[in-house]
């Protein structure tokens, strides 16, 4: 089934063309890569997915809804998610709590530890640290990449998920 739907997506920032007339349709099961060398405009298609960046023209089509005039906020309840390619850090929240919202996101300790253990950050040594500078940039971006497992979006848009972080799996390079 077809899910997500770039039409004539046109970016313009400042007068200057950074993405002209792009076209593109993701279906439901497949995971996309997006290749393009440094510049290219792979965070900017990220960011207007998302709802970040507003296109210049065009329109993005969500399971056949028009989604473009959406905010962030309302795409995120239509179950689109974005790993960002320098994940914020947060002084003074631990792993654990970040993963789990505070406790709002309800998640089993075995849930929790299985997916920690498959973005290669053992629970026992990374629960209790915090999600500030202290964490490595890999680091930062395996918690991000574990957050995103645990929330279950729908569509997770992952910009450069593997850089820094020393593992190598699909998703916006
Ligand atoms: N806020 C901005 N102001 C001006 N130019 C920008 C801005 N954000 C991105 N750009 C430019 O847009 C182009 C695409 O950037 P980006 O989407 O980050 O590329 P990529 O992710 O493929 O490396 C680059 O030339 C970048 O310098
Ligand atoms: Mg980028």
């Amino acid at each position: 089934m077809e899910m997500l739907c770039l039409r004539n997506i046109t970016y313009e920032d400042k007068n200057r063309c950074i993405i002209e007339n792009v076209n593109m349709t993701f279906r439901e099961g497949i995971i996309y890569s997006i290749l393009g060398p440094n510049g290219a405009g792979k965070s900017t298609l990220a960011h207007i997915i998302m709802g970040v960046k507003k296109p210049t023209e065009g329109r993005v089509i969500l399971d056949g809804e028009d989604i473009t005039n959406l905010g962030v906020s309302e795409r995120a309840k239509h179950g689109i998610s974005l790993l960002w390619q320098g994940p914020a850090r947060y002084e003074g929240i631990t792993v654990e709590e970040y993963l789990t919202l505070g406790g709002a996101l309800k998640v089993e300790r075995r849930e929790l530890k299985e997916v920690l253990r498959l973005v290669g950050l053992p629970y026992e040594l990374y629960a209790g640290r915090f999600v500030d500078k202290s964490l490595s940039g890999g680091e930062r971006k395996r918690v991000e990449l574990a957050s995103i497992m645990l929330l279950k979006p729908k569509y997770a848009i992952l910009d450069e998920p593997d850089s820094g972080a020393g593992y190598n799996i699909g998703g916006a390079h």
